[in-house]
């Protein structure tokens, strides 16, 4: 009994919970939080499967037909939970400047004030997990650890996939390591006595995502969804990362890690920067078209890098995650077989369709079947969707599953000293205006192109779909400090490393998404994206010439390798061509964004805005 307000809840740590901070701020949250009673997380497979059936039990899981999908689970949420809420999340640092223009703020003592009434109680009628956690292989020296105490057996489980999640985190925590706290309740406290009503508790009203960088704490409060519940993955590997990051010299960045071998078997590292839901999933995954004999892509990582420069004056990158979290709808066996065969077996799904088979399925899966359940629970047909529009699926349904079921995975994947990036990708989602691929002619301008760059919002976020944004690095949600101090973050490193006389990264912006006057997609994308890698590679190689226009190089229609595709010249010029006034427009743009991060802006970013203006009214 730590205190008076634990009275009759025992904390029972087991014998190989040793770190007594650990346990001293357990017994200060279970008193503020309240819960019935309180599970020590092992991480074992036996665990699991006593909470998936738990889950089952309240109704929160329905169990697939094990001959469709073996070992795997559908969870529907309530339909006020279905993504981040990015208006609900807050960086508290002491000075607001420190969070900058693009974060909510609030003071951290007033902050802590607004949620102390809030946690008070809220985990009471409900179980308290203590989820220990590695993000990065475990006892690497890039790797942190985190531990999440949360009222959500869904939030328990998922952990236990996307994170090295168990018992040995507490040999590597030791007596005195160090950890990350991270604080989740789902916010809907139950009365002595009183049942759940729903299968999906949360706060429709109530949601506070809450980043105190000095102390390194995550408390979040309301939603049991995603980014917003699974606290290891935005809110910790980016948010709080990014700050540790910016102290020590290294990057956490919302970024998939590839490797591409070449048929001489030499193997290249590729990071790449996507906004939520436009495609990093699919391009970590890519497997190369036709015309690609030999060549072969393997996955390190879905959406978060750490990238630490290493003693060789490179940068070397890991995988924070040891699963992903991944957009289920339009993933299909054309655009994405590696994901489709990692969804066979071990799957928990969020928000698809139920079928009358114990099967899933969302749009863009397969051919729809004539009835299934939707995502909240109703009755759809082909007809009813005709009729009313309604999904089967929710646009932002997720599959969460272990990276080790990814045929694709690089062998190097778990490597704790990472694997060595070759080349950055900053792209966007859009409809006009930016080229399929475009190279920086150096480091600056690479970061000016991914300060700069706009996207097209999409469900992974609640809010309005379809409308451009900037989204600086795609980091726009997940930057836990000033961007503008970010920039200048991302500026010092390549001078550093250049001053080392280490050779940069090349850094290049793409654009799957050019659409053309039928409102189609002109670049047929997914696997062909291979197409726009192998230049890269080329040009790395020094293989491919280019064509320099006003703020960078890319491809002539020829130095792309169109065998297998049946690719217009035409055509590849309606997803290439620069468009003087919409690039003058598109300045505009990035002048807002720069008058809005005025504090704190890199001057070499402003000086290449300066110089790309002058060449385009040349
Ligand atoms: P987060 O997990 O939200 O960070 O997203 P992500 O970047 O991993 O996105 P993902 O790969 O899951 O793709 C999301 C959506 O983009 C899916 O509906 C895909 O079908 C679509 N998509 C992916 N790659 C391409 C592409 O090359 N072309 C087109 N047109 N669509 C794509
Ligand atoms: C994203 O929105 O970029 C995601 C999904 O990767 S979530 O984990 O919910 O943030
Ligand atoms: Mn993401």
């Amino acid at each position: 009994m730590n205190s008076p307000a634990m009275q009759g809840l025992s904390l029972h740590a087991p014998a190989w919970v040793r770190n007594a901070k650990l346990v001293a701020w357990v017994a200060d949250m279970a008193a503020l939080c309240k819960p019935d009673a309180i599970h020590w997380c092992d991480g074992s497979e036996a665990e699991y499967n006593q909470m998936c059936q738990q889950l089952v039990d309240a109704g929160t899981f329905k169990r697939l037909n094990p001959a469709k999908r073996a070992n795997s689970y559908l969870a529907c949420s309530d339909p006020s939970d279905v993504a981040r809420v990015e208006d609900r999340t807050f960086i508290c640092s002491e000075k607001k400047e420190d969070a900058g223009p693009t974060n909510n703020w609030m003071a951290p003592a007033e902050m802590r004030a607004t949620l102390q009434p809030l946690f008070d109680g809220c985990m009471q009628g409900r179980t308290m997990y203590v989820v220990p956690f590695s993000m990065g292989p475990l006892g690497s020296p890039i790797a942190h650890i985190g531990v999440e105490l949360s009222d959500s057996a869904y939030v328990a489980v998922n952990m236990k996939m996307m994170t090295r999640m168990g018992k040995a985190v507490y040999d590597v925590l030791g007596v005195d390591g160090e950890f990350v706290p991270c604080v989740h309740t789902v916010g809907a406290p139950l009365q002595k006595g009183e049942k759940d009503t729903t299968a999906w508790p949360c706060n429709p009203k109530t949601k506070y995502i809450v980043h105190y960088p000095a102390t390194r704490e995550i408390w979040s409060y309301g939603s049991g969804y995603g980014g917003n519940a699974l606290l290891g993955k935005k809110c910790f590997a980016l948010r709080i990362a990014s700050n540790m990051g910016r102290e020590e010299g290294w990057l956490a960045e919302h970024m998939l890690i590839l490797g591409v071998t070449n048929p001489q078997g030499k193997k290249f590292h590729v990071a790449a920067a996507f906004p939520s839901a436009c495609g990093k999933t699919n391009f970590a995954m890519l497997i190369p078209p036709k015309g690609f004999d030999g060549w072969k892509v393997t996955t390190i990582g879905d959406d978060i890098a750490w990238i630490k420069p290493s003693q060789d004056g490179r940068l070397y990158a890991i995988n924070p995650e040891a699963g992903y979290f991944g957009v289920a709808p339009g993933t299909n066996t054309l655009t994405n077989p590696n994901c489709m065969a990692s969804l066979n077996k071990d799957v928990i799904f969020t928000n698809v369709a139920l079928t009358d088979d114990g099967d899933v399925w969302w749009e863009g899966m397969s051919e729809a079947p004539a009835h299934a359940i939707d995502w909240q629970g109703k009755d759809w047909s082909p007809a009813i969707a005709k009729e009313t529009g309604a999904k089967a699926a929710h646009p932002n349904a997720r599959f969460t599953v272990a990276a080790t079921n990814n045929p694709a995975l690089d062998s190097a994947w778990d490597d704790p000293a990472g694997v060595p990036i070759d080349a950055f990708i900053f792209g966007g989602r859009r409809s006009t205006t930016v080229p399929l691929v475009t190279e920086a002619r150096n480091w600056n301008e690479g970061v000016y192109m991914a300060a700069t760059m706009g996207s097209e919002t999409t469900a992974a976020a609640f809010g309005q779909q379809g409308v451009v944004r900037r989204d600086p690095f795609a980091m726009l949600p997940f930057a836990g400090y000033n961007m503008s101090d970010y920039f200048q973050h991302w500026l010092d490193l390549g001078k550093k490393l250049a001053a080392s006389g280490a050779k940069l990264p090349r850094i290049y912006t793409t654009n799957w998404f050019r659409k053309g006057e039928d409102g189609k997609f002109v670049w047929p994308g997914y696997g062909e994206n291979m197409r726009v890698l192998k230049w890269m590679i080329d040009r790395i190689e020094g293989q491919a010439h280019g064509t320099e226009h006003v703020f960078g190089v890319s491809p002539a229609y020829e130095e792309l390798n169109w065998t297998g595709l049946d690719f217009s010249a035409e055509q590849f010029k309606s997803v290439t061509s620069i468009d003087k006034a919409a690039w003058q427009q598109e300045l505009k743009l990035h002048s807002e964004l720069f008058e809005q991060l005025a504090y704190h802006l890199p001057t070499e970013l402003s000086e290449t805005k300066g110089r790309i203006e002058a060449r385009l009214a040349a």
